[in-house]
């Protein structure tokens, strides 16, 4: 009898049901009896003990549902060996509920956070075997992890939405996508959607190549330019800051985010009308897109299998087309970001879309 634990932490996204049926599935229709103990609302319910034993009609029907059955919560990994105010050992608490359960190993399905604490606990002597949840794509050993294509489908259909309207009036318009500090979804979504400038955190920008960039399309005839915002996006000033003045001056910032602020900038310059569109939530809102069900399905019946071959320790992940297993040492505490200098950029820049810089 095999006794795995399941959580899924952090910012939910569209294919955790998915991911979370590969493993259960690949599970039950293993040789050996497993039980399958869900974990409520992410390392919460593994601290408290809140847990149900899950049965096999759990995770029949839910492939195509978004968000997670299970619940998630974030639970950051900086205050998780800090006692919160209940006094609560996290960490010991984690562990006892683990033991107390007889379980064999965790299954974890998260992000960057949840991959610190997942390696935290590795450390701490539990097995654990991890899949790449995010609609950011930042997940260090992977070259994509599920909820993002789901994300990117959303942000390009807010963007096609926002250009018809942009069209009809003649005016920019910024359409902000997520994505935290790095610009993955931000260049598919914008190179999907047809923006005609596009700004990520990894591409420092320079305002008034944004406004020269609007000008010269509509002198040429252009009535309306988009653009495609990372939420972290930053201009080139803000990025020869050091992080604590950065961060000073985010906190005086009178607008809700650098789109705004953004607008607010080239409305001045060029006397533009400037609106700003933000889907927000939504990105990570919704049924995951086909391709999602598939990858995570995936890689969730490898992690299965990891299972019950008894080996430990892993995030499962997706390499130059290949499923591979990163060892959890060497994704924890990592983040990737787009290159400037990749291929995809360059290419960007020879449609003539502007990264601002
Ligand atoms: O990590 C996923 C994400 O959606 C980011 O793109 C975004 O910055 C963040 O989570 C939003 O977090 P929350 O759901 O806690 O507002």
């Amino acid at each position: 009898m095999k006794r795995i634990g399941m959580l899924t932490s952090g910012g939910d996204c569209q294919a955790l049901n998915p991911a979370m049926r590969g493993v259960a599935k690949t599970l039950f229709n293993g040789k050996e009896p497993v039980e399958i103990y869900g974990f409520l609302d992410g390392y919460q319910g593994l601290i408290y003990g809140r847990f149900r034993l899950l049965t096999y009609g759990d995770f029949t029907g839910i492939l195509t549902k978004g968000g997670t059955f299970l619940g998630s919560s974030r639970t950051p990994f900086k205050t998780i060996q800090i006692p919160g105010p209940d006094g609560v050992d996290k960490v010991a608490a984690m562990k006892q509920t683990y033991y107390k359960l007889q379980l064999d190993c965790l299954v974890i399905l998260g992000g960057n956070g949840t991959h610190k604490t997942a390696n935290l606990l590795r450390q701490e002597g539990l097995n654990v075997v991890t899949l790449p949840k995010t609609i950011d794509n930042d997940l260090w050993g992977t070259d994509m992890t599920f909820g993002f294509q789901s994300a990117v489908d959303v942000a390009t259909d807010a963007i096609d939405r926002i250009h018809t309207t942009a069209a009809s009036h003649g005016r920019v318009f910024i359409v902000e996508v997520m994505g935290h500090k790095v610009g993955w979804l931000t260049l598919n979504a914008g190179m999907a959607g047809g923006a005609d400038i596009i700004l990520i955190p990894e591409i420092p920008y320079d305002i008034n190549k944004i406004a020269k960039k609007i000008r010269e399309r509509h002198d040429s005839g252009g009535r309306f330019t988009i653009l495609a915002v990372a939420e972290g996006a930053i201009s080139k000033e803000d990025a020869a800051l050091s992080k604590k003045e950065y961060k000073k001056k985010l906190e005086k910032r009178r607008v809700p985010s650098v789109s705004y602020e953004i607008a607010e900038a080239l409305r001045e310059k060029s006397g533009f009308d400037v609106r700003v569109t933000v889907p927000g939530h939504t990105q990570r809102g919704g049924a995951p897109c086909p391709y999602d069900r598939v990858f995570a399905s995936r890689l969730g019946s490898e992690a299965g299998e990891l299972i019950l071959k008894g080996e430990y320790g892993f995030m499962v992940g997706y390499k130059n087309r290949e499923i591979v297993k990163v060892p959890l040492e060497d994704v924890a505490g990592k983040l990737k970001a787009v290159d400037p200098d990749a291929s995809i950029v360059k290419e960007a820049k020879l449609l003539g879309i502007s990264f601002g810089d």
